[in-house]
């Protein structure tokens, strides 16, 4: 089953699951059972680093005493088998300095094992929201350099690499962040080869919750600017601490946006920075860092930037070059107004029998509830 999921992303690669190699010209190694087992002391709980919609991630530590990630997939299912397959696949694929490398895996009977580099960082989740929050590692330089380096990589996964790729995950638990706060874009399970010469695709909705882009949420239209919507919320949440949604008292969603939306109108940038960074940060890149943050996250695909755009403007605000007058024009839609059937989980997966079978919604989505525009 791997092999043959394997194969229909177009590999040249041959592979047998039984870790015997051959034609070997991809910079990864397939590791033995024994050999994590004994690196996770047998996947032991104290071990584990976190869990996620596919399975557990543990530290580990191999013979040659390289620290190291392994994802252990949840139960093997044909979508789980898939997940796996696209994600060696990729991974296998690219290099670049942000982006999470892969080490290699383990396949065999029902065990799906991935191993990646392990980033003593964590993710930006636990910064920005989690075990590390309280420590205030992320000042504001440092958060720029994150932002700079995502963007970097999410550049090189929809321009560079070939065939071109949308990830369809970028989140704040996707991005990890290495011994010197270098970051590192993961999870490419969900990713999307592009063909030469396709714009868009429709597809079935996977991802998660807040970083949706509207007409990916609605519609499955899937192209490399459902990744610039996301990465707009990732930038904002970078800025401001805040999740990408929140529950308001009267149980209604906000997303980020429509938080940060009444503060840039009345231009109180300020007020969007983390409190946690207590007023020290460069109130020009602040600004500038917003209003890119507002044209990624624009409710028409065809307004949002590029990333070679937005890794263009960012680079170019913090070394202060040349300011660029970055002209927003915000159609503020619906990217909140998913349905979210299931209150405690923020993933997404539209896909039942996921086949590469295109389309369909199951459910209707709710329609925009409000539009505005804005203009600087
Ligand atoms: N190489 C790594 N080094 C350090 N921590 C990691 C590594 N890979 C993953 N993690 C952390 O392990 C946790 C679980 O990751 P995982 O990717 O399984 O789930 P997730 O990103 O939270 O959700 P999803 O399943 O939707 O991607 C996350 O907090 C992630 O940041
Ligand atoms: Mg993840």
């Amino acid at each position: 089953m791997f092999k043959r999921c394997f194969n229909c992303f177009g590999g040249e690669q041959k592979l047998e699951i039984s870790g015997q190699i051959k034609n070997r010209d991809y910079p990864w190694d397939i590791y033995t059972l024994k050999e994590l087992v004994n690196a996770t002391n047998n996947f032991h709980n104290d071990s584990k680093i976190g869990e996620g919609g596919f399975g557990s991630v543990y530290w580990g530590r191999t013979s040659k005493g390289i620290e190291i990630a392994v994802k252990r997939l949840k139960a093997m299912s044909a979508k789980a088998e898939m997940e796996f397959a696209i994600e060696v696949e990729i991974l296998g694929r690219v290099r670049h300095k942000n982006l999470l490398g892969l080490r290699g895996f383990y396949a065999g009977e029902d065990e799906r094992l991935i191993v990646y580099d392990y980033m003593p960082n964590h993710s930006l989740i636990t910064h920005l929201h989690g075990t590390l929050s309280a420590d205030c590692l992320l000042d504001w330089p440092r958060r720029m350099k994150i932002a700079i380096g995502a963007a970097d990589g999410l550049c090189y996964l929809h321009h560079e690499a070939n065939p071109h790729i949308i990830h369809r995950d970028i989140k704040a638990s996707n991005v990890l962040l290495d011994s010197n706060f270098q970051a590192k874009v993961a999870d490419f399970g969900f990713a999307k080869l592009i063909p030469d010469g396709v714009t868009h695709l429709t597809t079935r909705v996977k991802g998660t919750l807040g970083y949706l882009a509207p007409e990916y949420a609605m519609w499955g239209k899937v192209s490399e600017s459902c990744d610039v919507y996301s990465f707009g919320i990732l930038l904002l949440e970078i800025i401001s601490a805040r999740k990408p949604l929140e529950k308001l008292p009267n149980g209604v969603k906000r997303d980020i946006v429509q938080w940060a939306l009444p503060y840039i109108q009345k231009g109180d940038f300020n007020h969007i920075a983390d409190p946690k960074l207590k007023g020290k940060f460069n109130r020009e890149q602040l600004k500038n860092t917003i209003l890119i943050a507002m044209k990624c996250t624009d409710g028409n695909p065809e307004n949002r930037p590029s990333m070679l755009e937005v890794v263009d403007w960012l680079k170019s605000i913090v070394v202060e070059k040349r300011k660029k007058d970055i002209k927003i024009v915000k159609n503020i839609s619906a990217s909140t107004n998913y349905v979210d059937e299931n209150e405690n989980n923020d993933y997404v997966d539209d896909d039942e029998t996921n086949n590469e079978g295109y389309i369909v919604r199951k459910k209707e989505p709710r329609l925009p509830i409000s539009e505005s525009k804005m203009r600087k």
